[in-house]
């Protein structure tokens, strides 16, 4: 069985003051939550400040990007130590925001967003390559754009993903990963992916998982849905086989409606 999972991306919000008292609002509710593996990623500058709320409680802490290299003169980067000392034990990888994929149209991606961060599904690869290495457990990011489902291009879109981002990744360390399927059209939208679709797609993930590290690997592999989770949609969105929680947007930046996703998820299997 796989146990479920509740993550929060805070994505760039919350100064020190602002993390500090949204991280022990959680913690106070849910610090010893069982049922469910909640995992907190705040902004790089609130690492530090989060990792001394959730000592000694349940919930996990997690980076929202990585550079493959260990040190020197990568102005700007955070590396594998860098985070395992700020007590990360997860990071977010190739989210749709920083592979340029972002905004909920097709129009939005234009080659000048594109290069805002500069994602590609190879430096993706590194990146999952680089956390591995270090025990920091990746959280990999697939999805397709508005104008790629309307095409119905969404399941060769994300199978490719998936395939381009565990190239040469051994099946034992597979195992450890967690994946999140974010359509990019439901991001930040309001516009939850229909729970079934959802699952479908999941499915669709699951399966290209199957063939890179067979059956029995990819049922233990955690693949998370994100876009739009909230208190109103998460039952819907757990009662999918295939769905093993949630990557939260939005939603993980209240304790109050966060906390409801943990509850929803901690029954849900
Ligand atoms: P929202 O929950 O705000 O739609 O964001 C989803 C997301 O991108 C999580 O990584």
């Amino acid at each position: 069985m796989r146990t479920p999972i509740m993550a929060g991306n805070w994505k760039m919000n919350c100064d020190n003051d602002e993390a500090w008292e949204l991280a022990s609002a959680i913690a106070d509710e849910k610090g010893d939550v069982t049922g469910c593996e909640v995992v907190i990623c705040p902004p790089a500058t609130a690492l530090v400040v989060v990792q001394a709320v959730l000592e000694g409680t349940n919930i996990g802490l997690g980076a929202q990007n990585i550079f493959w290299e260990e040190k020197g003169a990568y102005t700007g980067e955070l590396s594998g130590p860098m985070l395992l000392s700020c007590g990360c034990q997860y990071v977010i990888i190739g989210h749709s925001e920083r592979r340029g994929r972002f905004g909920a149209v097709a129009d939005d991606f234009t080659p000048e967003l594109q290069r805002v961060f500069g994602d590609t599904d190879a430096s993706v690869n590194r990146k999952i390559k680089a956390a591995l290495s270090y025990d920091l457990t990746p959280i990999v990011c697939v999805g397709e754009l508005l104008s790629e489902r309307q095409q119905g291009q969404t399941d060769e879109v994300v199978s490719g993903q998936v395939k381009a981002a565990l190239a040469g990744v051994e099946a034992d360390d597979a195992e450890s990963i967690i994946l999140a399927y974010e359509p990019v059209w439901a991001i930040g939208t309001g516009e939850v992916c229909d729970a079934e679709e959802a699952n479908r797609v999941i499915g669709v993930i699951r399966a290209t998982l199957a063939e890179i590290t067979g059956e029995e690997i990819a049922e233990e592999i955690r693949i998370l849905y994100g876009g739009s989770v909230k208190p109103a949609n998460v039952a819907g969105l757990m009662a999918q086989p295939e769905i093993d929680g949630g990557l939260v947007g939005g939603a993980s930046l209240q304790a109050e409606s966060f906390c409801e996703l943990i509850d929803a998820a901690a029954v849900s299997k």
